[in-house]
């Protein structure tokens, strides 16, 4: 159910038989305040100006046109020529209806499936996931739950980084590591940071390490096999602390995920001599590169983007140049959505003109590069730790989870420890989660505990919180929800309010899918909660002395609050409880 769009196709057929052009830009918009409708068409005022008309006389004549018998009960002209639509009681009632009976909300399904593939989390791993990768890893899980829930074909791929120069050095000192019986998963390769630390330290310090290290980069390039074997370990055991990572987060990827860098090597070789073929790629100083005009500087030099080294060497920028083949050609992908950091555009930029000029991206294939911007500290700077280190993410989801379950033990309750445990763990995760998905993703923004936290204002707790208290009408009158069949009727302007926002998650996921912006939905909910608090002030359910019809009314509107979070939640991998 989608009123808005529901009304755009009115509002253009009005336009139409009003003598318009059929590509007139009706402009619905929800309406901001109550007094000015629910839904306005704005649409008048754009068109007279092409015109040279009069937009109120223009607006009275697209009104005239306008079908909206079953659905508004008053459509009149506002200010300067604005449209204000006062939708019908009873059309709000019968869309409560089905969404109520309907397991997803009446939410439509896309009325085509695209292909969609998403690429992100996709950590490097010489190391362990810290806290930049948090971003790529929720934004991205979230846009794939919320597409999959639209019907769409998702493939997942974590473009894990995996290869590169790195690995030698880190290969060189596994292999002493072992050669000196030290125990790999217990102890050396427990801590990934302190073990890539390690290596860096004999690379840059020992004598002869970094040229075995070298040695090792080629020899593994070149198919070795005791260097395979290697390197197949230490991936091993990285992909490993990952997967715990995942878990931890309530995030939907798995091994199967996984198409890391690695993927693409037999297939580099190719790229680079169909680039040259097509005379994409020209020799510079003994490398290959590709020379974009379309990203020129202010002097008009172009931007210059190198895909194999003077050496041979491939580098990050061929691999994503096989990605987009891998993707647009063999799996055929509608849309290629990238979620990484924003200091990452300009390459993304390059890889998408170079790849469309090869053809290595269809036309028809949609290349979205979705930037987010960086987590800071309360000094404004990049998160660090006390001493400046990076801050592991697995840490830092402990933390929150420690910081949940001391903000839960200050408030009564009568759960026992194990459902105490596991409320921190989910308050801990969704608070973590919710306070990074809600703000605009190309922001940078400043992580706070206590923000995040709090069970007041737009926050995980608040939403989590919520939800227990609707789902605790329940629980007290016995009544379950689930058959629950009444009739919702409309009186108060709280009940009207919400169910029109209940009534509008659909237009809400249709822009986050088409923006993958989960803070929409993160905001939504926030308003439905806040109405729902409203409306549970003003509108008694269980009390005594309501009307068993009008109990039975709100509770179709508690239920489908509660309905509404869990579903809205869990599009955004934050778990709910029955109890706090
Ligand atoms: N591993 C990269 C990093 O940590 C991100 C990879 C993103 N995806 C891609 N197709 N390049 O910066």
């Amino acid at each position: 159910m989608n009123i808005r769009t529901l009304l755009i196709e009115k509002a253009i057929a009005a336009m139409v038989a009003a003598g318009l052009p059929e590509d007139t830009n009706p402009a619905v918009t929800q309406s901001t305040r109550p007094q000015f409708g629910d839904y306005q068409i704005n649409g008048a005022m754009g068109a007279a100006k092409k015109l040279k008309s009069n937009p109120r006389e223009l607006a009275q004549k697209i009104i005239d046109n306008l079908d909206l018998a079953d659905i508004a009960e008053k459509t009149e002209i506002a200010g300067p020529g604005f449209i204000n639509i006062h939708l019908k009681p009873a059309f709000l009632s019968t869309s409560l209806k089905a969404a109520n009976e309907d397991e997803k909300l009446a939410v439509a399904p896309h009325a085509t499936a695209q292909k969609v593939v998403v690429d992100y989390s996709s950590p490097n791993l010489a190391k362990e996931m810290h806290v930049g990768h948090l971003r790529s890893t929720i934004i991205g899980d979230a846009v794939v739950r919320a597409l999959e829930f639209r019907g769409d074909d998702v493939v997942r791929q974590n473009h894990m980084g995996d290869w590169g120069t790195q690995f030698g050095m880190l290969i060189a000192h596994l292999e002493d590591q072992i050669k000196q019986g030290v125990d790999l998963e217990s102890v050396a390769l427990a801590d990934l940071e302190t073990f890539y630390r390690d290596a860096k330290k004999r690379f840059d310090d020992e004598e002869g390490f970094a040229d075995k290290a070298r040695d090792y980069v080629v020899k593994l390039q070149g198919g070795d096999a005791h260097c395979e074997k290697l390197w197949k370990l230490f991936i091993a055991t990285s992909v490993k602390h990952s997967e715990e990572v995942y878990k931890r987060l309530n995030v939907t990827l798995t091994q199967d995920d996984i198409m890391a860098e690695s993927a693409y090597n037999s297939e580099l070789a190719n790229i680079i001599a169909l680039l040259k073929d097509k005379d994409i790629a020209v020799e510079s100083e003994g490398a290959q590169v590709v020379f974009l005009d379309e990203l020129a500087n202010k002097d008009g030099e172009p931007s210059v983007f190198i895909v194999q080294k003077s050496g041979g060497g491939f580098l990050y920028a061929t691999t994503d140049l096989a990605a987009c083949d891998y993707r647009s050609n063999k799996l055929g992908a509608d849309r290629i959505l990238i979620f990484v950091d924003a200091r990452q555009s300009l390459h993304f930029n390059q890889v998408e003109l170079t790849a469309r000029k090869a053809g290595l991206l269809r036309d028809e294939t949609s290349y979205e590069f979705c930037p987010f911007g960086t987590m800071m500290g309360e000094d404004g700077k990049p998160f660090k730790t006390r001493t400046g280190g990076t801050v592991k993410l697995a840490d830092l989801l402990e933390e929150s989870i420690t910081r949940a379950a001391a903000k839960l033990a200050e408030r009564e309750s009568d759960l026992s420890d194990e459902e105490r445990s596991e409320i921190a763990r989910k308050v801990g995760i969704g608070a973590v989660k919710y306070a990074d998905l809600s703000k605009h993703r190309t922001s940078d923004y400043i992580f706070n505990w206590d923000t995040m936290l709090s069970f007041e204002g737009a926050t995980a707790p608040y939403l989590q919180y919520a939800y227990t208290r609707v789902r605790s009408i329940f629980r007290k009158s016995g009544i379950d929800a689930a058959s629950l069949i009444a009739d919702v009727a409309i009186n108060e302007p709280q009940e009207k309010a919400l169910a029109l926002k209940l009534l509008q998650l659909e237009e809400v996921l249709d822009l986050m899918i088409s923006e993958a912006t989960p803070h929409v939905l993160c905001g939504y909910l926030y308003e439905l909660a806040s109405l729902y608090m409203t409306f549970y002030e003003a509108c008694p359910v269980l009390k005594e002395g309501v009307e068993p019809s009008v109990r039975d009314s709100r509770l179709v509107l508690c239920n489908l609050v509660a309905k509404t979070l869990k579903t809205g939640l869990d599009l955004l991998g934050i778990e709910v409880m029955e109890q706090m």
